[in-house]
This record gives structure tokens, C-alpha cells and sequence, in this order.
């Protein structure tokens, strides 16, 4: 493990008034949105739609960094420039997602738990020679009738730390993302009790794992109620159920908390973010976004596979980056959605307070 180098990515992923953008959709995740939008799913089609991503002037001025899929990480843009090259060139840190999805966690009905263990080392070591800088690990955890379980909780924990560690040895920075999942009609009150839990349980498996606390990023989901539940919290609500679990479980030695967006629309996503950040409750970590459908929505209903749409598509990622930005220091407000569209890179009308 090089200090250094890890505290460097560090410091430029948390830069000032930045976020991260999760552009790392397995296959068949970005298949299904692009469905949604009538595109076909093609290596060239998901080539295009991040080259469109990744060109939108001045996303450098609002994201740190952008976590790609493996496929992504070898492709290039219409020039033959590699994406990582082509990110680093916009002041942007290439990330990796590293984990190989979900199986079923045998004798637990429902649950599930994250692979991709086995051969880490060497991928990570293949993947660095390629850019990246950072990497991520998704664990899933679902609410319903005794579940999340304690050993579902226990055995996400363990792989998340075990990759921690080993991202760490290899010179990269893991971010460690448990996602308690929205999904069911529980309230907030049930959302903050397992999210409590399975911190605490990440943060024990980290602690024994030796995995350095300063050189790493929590990737949680914010405590709101299910989907499906009649009773939806106020901003103020989720600002205050989120940060007093935080508070209890993530110790000060992490330096950031980049929340993902778990399915809340773009607007929801950043009217809470912005309420944590406006919050007079004391926290002593950055709390910013590493969205992935809330930043990226928009855009792709613009662009839906047209290059005539690129610079439309370009736009409705700059705006939703931009207002994640303030809100990742409290000065997010729901009049700054009213802008009138502005070219790229343009100081944005009605966006400063
Ligand atoms: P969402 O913000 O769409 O939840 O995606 C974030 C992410 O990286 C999921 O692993």
C-alpha cells in the first residue's frame, strides 16, 4: 500500500463543491434503461452514450470523479482516445466497479449476497495499468419480513471489507457501498433501524479487516421510507433520521459520505442531499452524491441514441451535476430547476445564491 497515492485520490475525489458520477451499469442494467428509451443495446451504443456522458463540457467543474463499468474502461471515444484518458484530461478520476453483482445467499429466502472475491488482486492491478484510481463494491440489502437477517447483514459486511482491503493494497481507493434498498412499504422509522445495523456491522468487518478509514468512501443510501409506503418523509425528516445514523455508526476518520440515489427521483435526490448539507446537526465528514439514475436520467431521455440530441443530453447532465454541487453545500433551491436552458459551461440564470 502506497499512503500517498491513496491520499492523493482522496483529496481529489473530495474536492470542493464536487460529486461523483456512477456511470457503471453492468450490461444488463443499462440495457434495461435503455429499453426505456427505445435504444438498442450494442457495444457501440453503450460506447456512444457514455462518450456523450463524458465530452459534456464542464463536468469537470462539478464531478470528481466517474465510476465506470469494465467494458468502459477499455473503450475510447470517436478519436480513439481512452475514456480514463479522456476523464482525466477534464480533471476527472476514473473509478472502476469491481464487483461481479449478486447470488442468492443459500438458506435465506429473499437475500442476497455480492461476489467477486476471488482473483481481485490481479483485476485491480489490470484495471490501475488502465487508470483507474478508484473502485467500487455494491451490497444489497432488502428490507421485508426478517430480513435484512443478521447473517445476510454479516456476510455483506465480511465481502465488503475483504475488498476494501484488497483495493487498498492495490493503490486504490474503495469506495464501500452497502444499499439498504427502498424498495417495500416500510416507514422511515424501519429504514433507520437496518441502515443502523448494517453500518455498524460494514464498519466492525472494516475495522477487522485493517482497512484504513482515511483512505476510503461510504457509498450508503440515504434513511427514507419504502417506495411503497403511504407515509413519505419530509426533506428535514430524511436530513435528520440520515445524519443520526451516521452519527452513530461512521467513525470521523472517513473523510467523505457520497450517497447514491437508489431510485428517488433527480429532484427528490438532491432536495434531500441539499437539506443534510443545510442541516445545523453537527458531522464531521463531507456529504456529497455519487448518483447514478439521478444524474443520468435527464440526459439520457434527451439523447435517446441521436447525436442531434447530444448537446441537449449534455445540458440535462450539467444542470442536474450543478445543482448537486449546491446541494452538497446547502444552497440547493427548488427554484434553480426553473433556470432557463443555458448553453453548457454558461453561467446558469437563476442557480446562485
Ligand atoms: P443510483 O444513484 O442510480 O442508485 O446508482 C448509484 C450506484 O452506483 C448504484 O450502485
Amino acid at each position: 500500500m502506497t499512503t500517498a497515492e491513496l491520499e492523493k485520490t482522496v483529496q481529489q475525489l473530495t474536492a470542493p463543491g464536487k460529486g461523483i458520477l456512477a456511470a457503471d451499469e453492468s450490461t444488463g442494467t443499462i440495457e434495461m434503461r435503455f429499453k426505456a428509451v427505445n435504444v438498442p443495446c450494442t457495444e457501440q451504443t453503450r460506447r456512444a452514450y457514455r462518450e456523450m456522458l463524458f465530452t459534456t463540457p464542464g463536468l469537470g467543474d462539478y464531478i470528481s470523479g466517474v465510476i465506470l463499468f469494465e467494458e468502459t474502461l477499455k473503450q475510447t471515444n470517436a478519436a480513439g482516445v481512452a475514456f480514463p484518458q479522456l476523464l482525466t484530461g477534464q480533471g476527472i478520476v476514473p473509478g472502476i466497479k469491481v464487483d461481479k453483482g449478486t447470488v442468492a445467499l443459500p438458506g435465506f429466502p429473499g437475500e442476497k449476497v455480492t461476489q467477486g472475491l476471488d482473483g481481485l488482486a490481479e483485476r485491480l492491478a489490470e484495471y490501475r495499468k488502465s487508470g483507474a484510481r478508484f473502485a467500487k463494491w455494491r451490497a444489497v440489502l432488502a428490507i421485508g419480513a426478517g430480513m435484512p437477517s443478521a447473517a445476510g447483514i454479516d456476510a455483506n459486511a465480511h465481502a465488503l471489507a475483504r475488498y476494501a482491503a484488497i483495493c487498498q493494497d492495490q493503490d486504490l481507493v474503495p469506495i464501500v457501498e452497502p444499499e439498504v434498498l427502498m424498495d417495500g412499504d416500510h416507514d422511515i422509522a424501519t429504514c433507520a433501524r437496518v441502515t443502523e445495523n448494517v453500518l455498524h456491522a460494514v464498519f466492525h468487518a472494516l475495522h477487522r479487516q485493517r482497512v484504513a478509514l482515511e483512505f476510503m468512501l461510504l457509498k450508503p443510501n440515504m434513511v427514507i421510507a419504502g417506495s411503497a409506503c403511504p407515509k413519505q418523509a419530509t426533506p428535514e425528516e430524511v436530513a435528520a433520521a440520515t445524519l443520526s445514523r451516521l452519527r452513530r455508526t461512521v467513525p470521523p476518520a472517513v473523510p467523505g459520505i457520497y450517497f447514491l440515489s437508489g431510485g428517488q427521483s433527480e429532484a427528490v435526490a438532491t432536495t434531500n442531499l441539499n437539506a443534510m448539507n443545510a442541516s445545523a446537526v453537527k458531522r464531521p465528514w463531507i456529504l456529497s452524491f455519487s448518483y447514478g439514475r439521478a444524474l443520468q436520467a435527464p440526459a439520457l431521455d434527451a439523447w435517446r441514441g441521436e447525436a442531434a440530441n447530444q448537446v441537449a443530453a449534455q445540458q440535462a447532465l450539467a444542470k442536474r451535476a450543478r445543482l448537486n454541487a449546491a446541494a452538497r453545500e446547502g444552497r440547493y433551491t427548488a427554484a434553480m430547476e426553473q433556470g432557463r436552458r443555458v448553453n453548457v459551461g454558461d453561467e446558469p440564470v437563476g442557480d446562485k445564491s
